[in-house]
This record gives C-alpha cells, structure tokens and sequence, in this order.
C-alpha cells in the first residue's frame, strides 16, 4: 500500500444480520471515534438491513455497499434488487461477482460485468471479485486465470468510473488459511498488470482489495503488502470488536485518543 493511500475496507455481511444486529453498528461507530479516520470504510448488509443501515450510517464516515445487483434496470426478476434500487436505499457500493455467486449460481464472467456496467448507471462504485480455485492453484494457472477474470469480468465502460477490485482466492474464503504475502503481492501485480492492459496507465490506480479469512490477528500483514489497498472482510465484519482491529490495523490508533474508554 502507497504512504499516500487511503485503505478501503469493505465489511461483506453476506446472508447474516437481523435488525437487532445494527448494536454492531453502533458499536463500531463508537470506537470509530479512536482512530484517525484515515481508512474508508464500507458496510455491506443484507438488502433486508439496507435501509435501517442507511438511517444508523447518517453523517457518519461510513458507507453503505450492497452485496449484489442485477444487470437489468427493473423488470420481472422476482427476487432480484436492481442497481438503482440499492442508490435509492442509499448504498454508494455494490460488491458483483463473489465468488459464492459465482460457484453456487452460476454467474459468469459476462453476468459480472453486466452488473457492473449497471452499478455505474445506477452512480454506484462496483466491488468487481475475482480469485482462483484451489484446484487452478494447484495446477499453477492462478496469474492466468486471475487475468482472464479481470478482462472478462471489468467492461471497457468501467474505463472513466470509479471501480475497486477485490481479489479473494476462493480456497481462502471462511477457511481460516490466507496465502502467503508472495502469493497475494503477486496476484495483485498480476491484477495490475491485466487493468493496465485493459485500461491503460490509469488501470494501475484501481483499487485491488484482498479478502479472504481476514482478521485483526492478520490485517497488519496484509495491509503491509505493496499494492494491497484494503480488504474485503467476512466473517470478522460480524463482530464490531473484532472488525475495528482490523481498522485500527490500517489506521493506527490516534495515541491521545487511546485514553478515551471506548
Ligand atoms: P471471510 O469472507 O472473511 O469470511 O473469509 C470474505 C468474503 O467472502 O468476502
């Protein structure tokens, strides 16, 4: 990560969270209060919380994402939530193409990048996931397939909009085992690589998040790997204790706020 670069940590809450469960927000917007503010910070909620979050996150330095779009503007997709609705709802963000919607419904790469270009009609900044399988690793065509991902998955109207990048190795997802910061700084090289040749020079200033089994214990490390520029978090988002570790990870804590209680 650059001196200069502010750290994007996007919390991904997936299919967890009642009303009750926005405790966690205020939780974390209380020990938000001690640190710098030097991170930004996004909050992915079931589209069920959108709303009730979008309330809880006013004024605050926190940002609502969605978890999913669909590529249409509106229609007869029973079941679906359509970029702008997400605007509507007050979201800036939508995370596209994780890997669970990738394996478990089929979305490919052509899906991805339709919902993508509909994020950016809808004025959103698309989370564009892309990672190998275990088995791609093993076979060693992890540099390739991750390129192949970023051409097939980022369409050229992306070009002049913001967009981030998240590269979560699906072997790593909830799994308790993260790759080796090699592993991570040379997928990103790579993810960089592919950007650039999609996008020129002003590719290598995409956003690259890494997710997968991110946690307070680790985050130090990983925010220290160059070109790393936030992370996607899961699981440890659930607890506002432990995803503000991994805040403060990215942004030290102010020393003359520490004394504070939290
Ligand atoms: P995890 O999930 O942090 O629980 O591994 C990350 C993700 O799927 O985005």
């Amino acid at each position: 990560m650059s001196a200069a670069a502010r750290p994007l940590i996007v919390a991904n809450w997936k299919m967890n969270g009642l009303s009750s469960s926005l405790t966690q927000i205020a939780h974390l917007l209380h020990g938000l209060r001690r640190t710098r503010g030097s991170a930004d910070i996004v909050v992915c909620p079931p589209a069920t919380l959108l709303s009730l979050m979008a309330c809880a996150l006013e004024s605050s330095p926190v940002a609502l994402g969605g978890q999913d779009c669909h590529a249409e503007e509106s229609g007869a997709f029973t079941g679906e939530v359509a970029a702008e609705m997400l605007s509507d709802a007050g979201a800036r963000y939508v995370i596209v193409g994780h890997s669970e919607r990738r394996i478990r419904r089929a979305e490919t790469d052509a899906v991805i990048a339709a919902k993508a270009d509909a994020a950016v009609r809808a004025g959103l900044t698309p989370i564009v996931c892309i990672g190998e399988s275990l088995d791609v690793r093993d076979r060693g065509r992890t540099l390739d397939v991750l390129t192949a991902q970023v051409l097939a998955s980022c369409p050229p109207c992306l070009a002049d909009k913001r967009f981030v990048v998240a590269y979560e190795p699906c072997w790593a997802i909830g799994a308790n085992r993260t790759p080796t910061a090699e592993q991570i700084a040379e997928a990103h090289a790579a993810i960089h690589g592919a950007l650039a040749r999609r996008f020129g020079s002003g590719g290598r200033a995409v956003p690259v998040l890494y997710g997968g089994s991110v946690k307070g214990e680790n985050a130090a490390g990983i925010f220290g790997i160059a070109k790393v520029a936030g992370v996607l978090v899961g699981r440890a988002s659930l607890d506002a204790r432990e995803f503000l570790r991994i805040v403060e990870a990215a942004a030290p804590v102010d020393p003359r706020l520490k004394a504070q209680p939290a």
